[in-house]
């Protein structure tokens, strides 16, 4: 059984169903809120030393919906890590405090480093420009729900593949099922490494890259996320691609995108006139945040 999350790596298929089964329990059971108490007496930490709204208020939420109690840092100004602690410190004393910790920091690795020393478990909410493990178990979950199906898909991913964790995880996730073929698309300032790709098609994972916005349209399911402007050293340059690298309803009606997904927040890769297509899925996707993160609470706490 999982006992820190750090990595989609350590979710296999076997394990991902798993989650999904409770997930969809937890969908359902949300109707009958009194069910829902397995975590009364329980205190979950949310330490997230970068913005968020969406992990930060759903884990917030799965908590709440489970009976468990929240503790929370907002950022590193409030937080002794201003003062010099290390992370491995803070997390010592919150384990004292929590039976289970969220993390969220800028630096990659983190997590990983968080959960080597942390008594109790710890889900990694998103490290730097590494990974975003319980994103990506939402995007494989609406992508089920969604298609019916994780092997067999052809994918294209936009537009920062180099700083975007949700894609660097999903690509990890997606290596997980047979036969699925990705392409990244965006500037070539912001592929991904040589050696990244190598390292998932080691894996069996059959990707390409590209700069071509017209080569995205031809997948059938479409993931995007928002250039990661506080990553990118030359950050105005990356600014200036947002017009070229935009999905607008022109584009859709061009396109074989029968689903189109965005771990959000949207900033300008979607045209808000594509919100009202029936492709659009992503604020299903962000719903899905619940289901999921009760699964996780629940199966780990
Ligand atoms: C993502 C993140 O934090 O990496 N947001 C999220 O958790 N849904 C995507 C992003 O910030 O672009």
């Amino acid at each position: 059984m999982l006992r820190h999350l750090t990595s989609i790596d350590q979710v296999d298929d076997a394990l991902a169903r798993e989650i999904f089964a409770i997930a969809d329990d937890m969908a359902a059971a949300r109707r009958i809120p009194t069910r829902l108490s397995s975590l009364g007496g329980r205190v979950i930490a949310l330490l997230f030393f970068e913005p968020s709204s969406r992990t930060i208020l759903s884990f917030h939420a799965a908590a709440a919906r489970l009976g468990a109690a929240v503790i929370e840092h907002r950022g590193v100004e409030s937080s002794s890590l201003s003062k010099g602690e290390s992370i491995e410190d803070t997390i010592r004393v919150v384990a004292g405090y929590a039976d289970l910790i969220v993390l969220r920091h800028e630096a990659a690795g983190v997590a990983e480093r968080a959960a080597r020393v942390s008594p109790v478990p710890l889900i990694n909410g998103g490290d730097g420009s590494n990974e975003h493990p319980t994103q990506a178990l939402i995007d494989l979950y609406t992508i089920r729900q969604e298609i019916g199906r994780l092997e067999s898909l052809r994918v294209g991913m936009g537009f920062d593949a180099r700083h975007s964790r949700s894609i660097h995880s999903l690509c990890r996730g997606l290596s997980h099922y047979p036969d699925n073929d990705v392409l990244l698309v965006g500037p070539r300032e912001l592929w991904l490494a040589d050696e990244q790709l190598g390292e998932l098609r080691g894996r069996g994972l059959r990707i390409e890259q590209s700069t071509e916005l017209e080569l995205l349209l031809e997948r059938e399911i479409v993931y995007v996320n928002r250039f990661q402007l506080e990553r990118i050293e030359d950050a105005a340059t990356a600014a200036g691609y947002r017009e070229r690298y935009c999905i607008d309803a022109a584009a859709m009606a061009r396109s074989n995108i029968e689903l189109l997904l965005d771990p959000l927040p949207r900033i300008h890769e979607i045209a808000t006139e594509v919100d009202a297509l029936p492709q659009a899925a992503y604020f299903r996707q962000a719903a899905n945040g619940i289901p999921i993160r009760m699964a996780l609470l629940s199966m780990l706490a």
